[in-house]
């Protein structure tokens, strides 16, 4: 006898990168659904972008030292010779698009939705595919468009029946004003440069305001006695935060001043924020945003105020209610080869009578044992029952298979109106 074939090696999905399977993705549709139904109520539009641009356009907007461009993207250089990357996030690529269709001679408001990809350390709340839903407005730079996206999130979180998210702001200034503080910074932490870290050490030369984001429990006291950004804004800006934050209290929306609240992509400047659950670990941070004045006209385009945030769309997941996934309502078996040889045209009769009907077909045939075994475990409430007989006088039985009640039997041509009744008395 011929030595049976080696085992395929198996393959697995990469480290970090999660498929979604059925039952779960219902929960996501259900999330994708409802958040869709509020951004329309809004009145923003969706815009769809491709997964990969060139890298260029991540250094430009992201900036060549954070976190991300420096050690976090999937970048490739294609058979072309091109440098491409897929996309960590979605602004850049928003305003790529917005600058290429000449969509801003006027305001703008958009989102979008999608899977985003960083090579970061795994953990929970943390996967180096996950899926963002953003929002960007474009063309608007008053204090007002900054309250309309977080009253926006707000909804959100009350639509989708989410409590305890805790929103934290801060104003990051203008550039003129963050380099000032920049300088004031350096000078704070240069006095305790011993104390810093190696990555804070780092950052002193190229980027110290991420320094106030270190997560670092060595650097906790120093950080917070270091000078505060939002004592050294202009005029413009402040009266820009604090009429965002008068506009908070209107709105009856809690929000924490965090002076330390910096993030991790170079573009923002004023208003930033994020929302952060204590549910969640250490990944706290479900929605994070703000103001990036300077990108449009950084990348090209025409100088266009910008506002936007996005959310991650696993993490929001976990703070949900679980649910049941949906089962089909009927299952169709079919005994005898005629009634099985008919089976799936049937089934489609009566998807076209009824075409909110969630109904499976058996296939592959077997005995009634097994096909009504089958029938129960799709957590159907009732078979629809094909045999030679109902083939013969066009009807069909239908016998419920959660609750009591015996197979009844019911022409064709009365199913639609008949069935949506048993499909209660299933229940
Ligand atoms: P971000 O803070 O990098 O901002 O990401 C926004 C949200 O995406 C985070 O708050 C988190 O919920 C989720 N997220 C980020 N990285 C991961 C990850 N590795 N695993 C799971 N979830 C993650 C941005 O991306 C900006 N583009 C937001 C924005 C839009 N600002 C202005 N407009």
């Amino acid at each position: 006898m011929a030595p049976a074939p080696p085992k395929a090696r198996q393959l697995r999905a990469i480290r970090g990168m999660h498929d979604i399977l059925p039952g779960t993705s219902d929960h996501w549709q259900t999330l994708e659904d409802q958040v869709r139904a509020v951004l329309d109520s809004y009145g923003y539009g969706e815009l769809r972008t491709p997964l990969v641009e060139v890298t260029e356009l991540f250094q430009r907007s992201i900036g060549e030292v954070t976190d991300i461009v420096e050690k976090e993207m999937y970048s490739f250089t294609d058979r072309g010779g091109d440098h491409l990357s897929l996309r960590p996030e979605g602004t850049a690529s928003c305003v790529r698009a917005a600058i290429e269709h000449g969509l801003l001679d006027q305001a703008q408001r958009l989102w979008y939705r999608g899977p985003m990809f960083r090579r970061e350390r795994p953990q929970r709340g943390r996967y180096r595919q996950f899926h963002q839903i953003g929002v960007e407005v474009f063309g608007l730079g008053g204090p007002d468009i900054d309250l309309e996206v977080i009253l926006l999130t707000r909804r959100l979180w009350a639509a989708l029946g989410i409590e305890g998210l805790q929103l934290e702001i801060n104003s990051l200034g203008d550039s003129a004003e963050r380099a000032t503080y920049r300088d004031l910074l350096v000078a704070y932490l240069q006095d305790h440069t011993e104390q810093l870290d190696a990555d804070s050490r780092h950052r002193l030369g190229s980027n110290p305001l991420r320094i106030l984001d270190s997560k670092n429990p060595d650097l906790a006291e120093i950080i917070a006695r270091a000078p505060s950004l939002l004592d050294h804004l202009g005029a413009a800006s402040r009266t820009h935060f604090e009429t965002l934050c008068a506009g908070l209290e209107r709105a009856a929306i809690p929000y924490r001043i965090n002076p330390r609240l910096v993030r991790g992509l170079d573009y923002y400047n004023r208003t930033v924020f994020e929302w952060i659950s204590t549910d969640l670990g250490a990944q706290g941070t479900v929605c994070a945003g703000g103001r990036y004045d300077g990108l449009v006209a950084q990348l090209g385009g025409p100088p266009t105020p910008a506002v936007g945030f996005a959310m991650g769309l696993e993490r929001l997941l976990e703070l949900l209610p679980s649910r049941q996934p949906a089962a089909p309502d009927a299952y169709l078996v079919a005994f005898g080869a005629d009634a099985e040889a008919a089976a799936l045209h049937l089934a489609e009769q009566v998807r076209a009578a009824l075409p909110e009907l969630r109904l499976v077909c058996h296939c592959g045939g077997g005995s009634a044992k097994a096909q009504f075994k089958r029938a129960d475990r799709s957590g159907a409430r009732i078979a629809l029952v094909l045999g030679e007989a109902e083939l013969a006088s066009a009807s069909i039985g239908i016998k419920p298979l959660r609750g009591a009640g015996e197979q009844q039997v019911c022409p064709l041509a009365e199913l639609p109106v008949r069935l949506p009744a048993l499909l209660q008395a299933a229940d």
